[in-house]
């Protein structure tokens, strides 16, 4: 089987990328190839099988042609601009994000072999007020340009999916939480720095009160939504072809308790309150809670805890050791 990834080089491209690398197989089939491409070529991990890498901007006239001439039978599109910087830049989020996705799209029904497309959606497609539990039947009422773009990417894999132009499946990613590396333009980069740096010894700052609720999964949880999204029977999900993922509802003080239990109080003592109205404000319209029933009865396994996506992270990031 050929796999293209593309925003390979990103942080769950990275990740989704170094797991195919590893497997070599996505459930009962093999990886026999695989395609990573970004804006600039991607790190390729060793496999036992090709893996080239491909630097190329998706939303290029032309760009995605090249990416898909091959014929791949699973494409992972993760390429986006995320919700900070799409904010900050309509044009730019729109280009990358719609006309991305669609001149990928296109290029996938232009070469006819309709592959399954598993499309890295969000929970940003949603907007308040909300219910408490948010079940599987909410209306889609993006409250952002990055949500919008989202949506409407989800709308284009079902209809090219009504039309057997492709095979897709849309999967609504919680917040990745702990999300490794450099903070990105992300609104919510601050619920991963707030562990991610005191874990490394580091201070840390948290602009919203300790209520505020949200929904989280790990890096670990998102690579295992993807691989699951690509090898799933995608008969039972009728026309609607995105779902909402699996995730941990969690406050800031649950996750402050839960890297106290991992990494002790003087971890914590490196939070530094520094409310932010902004940020509070762009937080307040995000969903706390879901009732994510169909994916769970297709399958999709979450992290079981908070502490379950700190260990995670200590695990698979820090080799085990925390305080830097
Ligand atoms: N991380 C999260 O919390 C989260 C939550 C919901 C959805 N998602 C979605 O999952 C996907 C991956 O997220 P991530 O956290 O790894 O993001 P990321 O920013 O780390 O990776 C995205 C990658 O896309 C690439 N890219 C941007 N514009 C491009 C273009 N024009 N052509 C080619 N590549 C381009 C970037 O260079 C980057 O490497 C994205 O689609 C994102 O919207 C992420």
């Amino acid at each position: 089987m050929h796999v293209l990834v593309t925003g390979a080089g990103g942080m769950i491209g990275r990740k989704l990328a170094e797991r195919l690398a590893a497997d070599g197989a996505i459930g009962p089939r093999r990886v026999t190839r695989l395609t990573l491409a970004d804006l600039t070529a991607p790190p390729a991990p060793p496999a036992a099988f090709p893996v080239e890498t491909v630097a190329v901007d998706i939303s290029a006239p032309q760009a995605a042609a090249g990416l898909v001439a091959a014929a791949p039978d699973v494409v992972f599109h993760l390429a986006a601009i995320v919700s900070g910087e799409a904010e900050a830049d309509f044009d730019k989020g729109f280009r990358v994000n719609l006309d991305g996705t669609r001149l990928l799209f296109e290029a996938i029904r232009a070469r006819g072999n309709a592959p399954r497309v598993v499309f890295a959606s969000s929970i940003a497609v949603f907007g308040g007020p909300y219910p408490e539990l948010i079940d599987d039947d909410f209306p889609l009422a993006p409250l952002t340009s990055y949500g919008t773009q989202k949506a409407m990417g989800e709308l284009l894999l079902a209809d090219f999916s009504r039309k057997g132009f492709l095979d897709g499946i849309g999967i609504r990613l919680p917040t990745i939480c702990v999300r490794p590396g450099a903070p990105n333009k992300a609104a919510s980069g601050f619920f991963s720095s707030i562990l991610r740096e005191p874990l490394a010894g580091k201070a840390a700052i948290l602009p919203v009160p300790d209520d505020v609720r949200h929904w989280f999964a790990s890096p670990r949880a998102a690579v295992g939504f993807l691989l699951h999204a690509a090898t799933l029977d995608t008969v039972p999900l009728g026309q609607r072809r995105s779902l909402n993922m699996p995730g941990i509802s969690a406050t800031i003080a649950e996750e402050i308790e839960a890297l106290r239990a991992v990494a002790g109080d003087e971890a914590v003592r490196l939070i530094r309150r520094e409310p932010d109205e902004t940020i509070m404000k762009i937080v307040a319209g995000w969903p706390r809670n879901f009732a994510p029933q169909r994916a769970l009865a297709l399958g999709f396994g979450a992290d079981r805890s908070f502490r379950d996506i700190v260990l995670a992270h200590v695990a698979d990031e820090l080799g085990n050791r925390v305080g830097g």
